[in-house]
């Protein structure tokens, strides 16, 4: 059986496309689910794509991604630089964890600087655009494999 990794966004991600083009590019994240949606064909999983403005929801979501994903991408937007609830999730999931960011956080403001979720990431990808969730991707299936 082919093995699900999720792929979760936080806060104001629903708005890419719109919010700051400037920095987050034009491409909105249904966009995105498509291209995450097509490379996963080609490798060979499946995955869970989801966004929530709700700190509670993304972690109930991480609690369900511990009986049913292999790896989880995540991209907790500002939840980042301030979610200890979040990374205690995260440390409850034993797979691959990859963290993205579309803009490269460390060219910005200090308070984006500090990740909690990097504490517990196995990888961490920013600045790529949107491409780095096709990176993270490729990164969860190189660590985890195809087959459940
Ligand atoms: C972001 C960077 C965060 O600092 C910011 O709060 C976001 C998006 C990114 O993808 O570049 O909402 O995670």
């Amino acid at each position: 059986m082919a093995k699900l990794v999720y792929i979760l966004n936080g806060p104001n991600l629903n708005l890419l496309g719109k919010r700051q083009p400037h920095i987050y590019g034009s491409e909105t994240l249904a966009d995105v689910e498509r291209e995450c949606a097509a490379l996963a064909a080609e490798l060979g999983v499946k995955i869970r794509f989801l966004q929530s403005n709700t700190e509670g929801q993304i972690i109930d979501w991480i609690h369900q991604a511990r009986e049913e994903a292999a790896g989880i991408v995540i991209n907790p937007a500002a939840y980042t630089h301030t979610s200890v609830a979040i990374l205690d999730a995260l440390n409850a999931f034993d797979g691959p964890v990859i963290e993205v960011h579309i803009s490269n956080v460390h060219k910005r403001e200090a308070f984006r600087h500090h990740s909690y979720v990097s504490l517990r990431a196995d990888g961490v990808i920013a600045g790529c655009g949107t491409e780095g969730y096709r990176l993270a991707l490729r990164r969860i299936v190189t660590v985890a494999g195809t087959q459940a």
